[in-house]
């Protein structure tokens, strides 16, 4: 397609990396989850198979995937999970899937010619590349940014994950205490399309893209890499803590397992009635460095009682979307650190 021809290339250079920015969604807080439709049986129906329409597969069932350009606490939330109310008005989804489309849109405007593909990459060789901040819920949240918006990932600057996960092993009553929501987020959950999808894996190569041993080469082509990962689990059950470290797919044995190099911190607050895992990494302060250092420090988790936060609501962090970047210097020789004491459980 030549320039003469072309009314996109017609137009002023600004103008047009405007519509890059844009169709690359330029947000600075991205959320990323699903929200369960709620409504009449008919009205529900109508609006996941109206007009040929087959629900997201892969999501818990009458969930919808939800992409935000801000910060939406309730896509991330245990107690109070975003849903869809649903009237015979709105039962018909918005026109396009939410933010599908800037990635559709960035695929195209490759296609036009080489000369917007040159704009768009020395435009974002500029702009450093990475500027969103990145709220992901677990598992679905995951699942939803890898079918419709993988292109999220490569423009985050940070990256924060909240959910909850419960080993194979569970046992239901004693995580009884979240049942109160309207979609605990375990046990027996029955997904679209009757596809599972693998959360564990997909977490994996998540970590493993942004701190894994092959994660700097993305360096290249003046990339800089993610500043902040940020995993907050929740584990329900009195004796979740075993399934912490115990289960090959606890999400924080993944973190560890691959994240190669950097700064790694993690708070283990140990409830009543579940445990709760903050872990947090950066990048190795020297480029090129291949040193892990991993501190933990146990907290008490305090919920469920009266007077108390409901339990599961530890994982949002009240502060978000605020994040610290820097972090306090970490012990320079020990890979291991132990602060406070894990007896202050018992008493
Ligand atoms: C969060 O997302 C849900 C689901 O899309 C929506 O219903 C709710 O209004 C949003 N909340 C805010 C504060 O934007
Ligand atoms: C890293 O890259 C090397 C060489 O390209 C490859 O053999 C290896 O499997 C990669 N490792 C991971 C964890 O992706």
């Amino acid at each position: 397609m030549g320039v003469d021809n072309c009314p996109f290339l017609q137009l002023p250079t600004e103008l047009r990396l405007a519509i890059y920015s844009f169709a690359l969604l330029d947000s600075p807080v991205v959320t990323v989850g699903s929200a369960e439709l709620v409504g009449s049986h008919p009205d529900v129906v109508h609006r996941l198979y109206g007009q040929r329409r087959t629900p997201h597969s892969g999501l818990p069932q009458n969930h919808e995937p939800v992409i935000e350009p801000c910060y939406n606490s309730s896509l991330l939330s245990l107690v109070n999970p975003a849903i869809i109310p649903l009237a015979p008005a709105t039962s018909c989804p918005p026109e396009e899937p939410p933010y599908s489309t800037p990635h559709a849109t960035h695929g195209s405007l490759l296609l036009v010619n080489k000369q917007v593909k040159e704009e768009l990459d020395s435009h974002f060789k500029l702009e450093k590349n990475r500027r969103t901040s990145l709220f992901i819920s677990y598992p679905d949240g995951l699942h939803v940014l890898r079918t419709l918006a993988p292109h999220l990932l490569r423009q985050a600057r940070s990256v924060h994950i909240a959910g909850a996960y419960t080993s194979r092993s569970f046992c239901a009553p004693r995580a009884a205490c979240l049942g109160s929501s309207a979609h605990p987020p375990f046990i027996d959950q029955r997904y679209n399309g009757n596809f599972t999808p693998n959360s564990a894996g997909h977490l994996s190569n998540l970590i493993a893209s942004l701190f894994g041993p092959n994660a700097s080469q993305s360096r290249t082509g003046g990339r800089v890499d993610v500043q902040k990962l940020e995993l907050r689990t929740y584990y329900p059950g009195s004796d979740s803590y075993s399934t912490v470290w115990g289960d090959d797919n606890s999400p924080t044995v993944i973190a560890l397992r691959n994240i190669y190099a950097g700064e790694v911190s993690i708070e283990v607050w140990r409830g009543q009635r579940g445990t709760g895992v903050y872990l947090s990494a950066r990048p190795a302060r020297k480029e090129g460095e291949k040193r892990r250092v991993v501190s933990t420090v146990w907290r008490r988790l305090e919920e469920g009682r009266r007077g108390e936060p409901r339990c599961g609501s530890w994982v949002v962090d009240p502060a978000w979307p605020c994040w610290e970047e820097a972090e306090q210097e970490p012990p320079t020789d020990a890979t291991v650190v132990s602060v406070g004491a894990a007896s202050e459980e018992e008493t």
